[in-house]
């Protein structure tokens, strides 16, 4: 990858790279088991969804189960890998219970997230430096059992060297304030990200986003971001699937009853 040229655009100045990679979409499919706990039985059944999900051509499938199984259960992350062909990134807090789960199943990726057990979702990435020694140990864990390791981090540079220094794999950058900032017409934000990445590269991490990104948001992101692996969206694609679904599904609907 190499500078081709740098623009101004409206807001921010960046630089504009020569992209010979295609970014990879894993896609969560959390909220997708939340619907069918609402009503229990099988509907939407999730292992279908995940393997129609990879023949779209998502890259890969993301879960994230909590240990009160809220939405993803334990059970469903250790079915899926029958279904999935592409990449598997499991994340949450490794607390001893994940941390045998995801040994167990071998993912592609194991994404490492600091959630309170009662959070209703992830809202902040790791201090990598204060958990140092705890993280190291559990990395070498997983990279014993053959699993690439990323880790949930703020676009905040220490903790990117403090990734390098427990011997992660990736990071994950949480998108949750780039997302908010564009929602306002603030693109300086993305500034933090560019730079994050940019250090991340020079560690030889691999780089992954995801947090709040939507419609709206990704085309900005990937296009701006000098090196980027992959995000992981969930909750807006469900969403957005609703609101363009619905119309085709009323008037299917309508023609069945009259
Ligand atoms: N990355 C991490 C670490 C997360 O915890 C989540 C939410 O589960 C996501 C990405 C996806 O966020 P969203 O549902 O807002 O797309």
């Amino acid at each position: 990858m190499q500078i081709i040229k740098k623009k101004r655009t409206q807001h921010l100045k960046v630089c504009i790279f020569e992209k010979n990679k295609l970014v990879k979409l894993s896609v969560n499919i959390n909220k997708i088991a939340t619907l069918r706990n609402a009503r229990g039985g099988n509907t939407p059944n999730l292992l279908k969804m995940a393997s129609d999900i990879q023949s779209y051509g998502a890259d890969g499938i993301t879960v994230h189960p909590r240990p009160d199984e809220r939405h993803i259960t334990y059970s469903d992350a250790k079915e899926l890998p029958k279904v999935i062909y592409k990449e598997f990134n499991i994340e949450g807090n490794p607390i001893n219970k994940f941390i045998n789960l995801v040994c167990k199943i071998k993912p592609t990726q194991v994404t490492l997230v600091p959630d309170a057990i009662d959070a209703i979702t992830s809202n902040s990435g790791w201090d990598t430096i204060k958990n140092r020694s705890f993280l190291k140990d559990v990395i070498c864990e997983f990279k014993n059992n053959g699993i690439r390791t990323s880790v949930f981090v703020d676009p905040n540079l220490k903790f990117i060297d403090g990734a390098k220094e427990i011997g992660a794999d990736r990071i994950e950058l949480y998108t949750e304030t780039y997302a908010s900032n564009f929602a306002k017409g603030n693109l300086q934000e993305l500034k933090k990200y560019i730079e994050s990445s940019l250090l991340a590269k020079k560690l030889q991490l691999g780089i992954n986003a995801g947090h709040d990104l939507n419609l709206q948001n990704i085309e900005y992101f990937v296009k701006h971001m000098p090196f980027l692996d992959e995000v992981s969206i969930g909750h807006a694609i469900i969403s957005e699937s609703l609101y363009l679904g619905i119309e085709n599904v009323v008037n299917l609907y309508l023609q069945k009853m009259n």
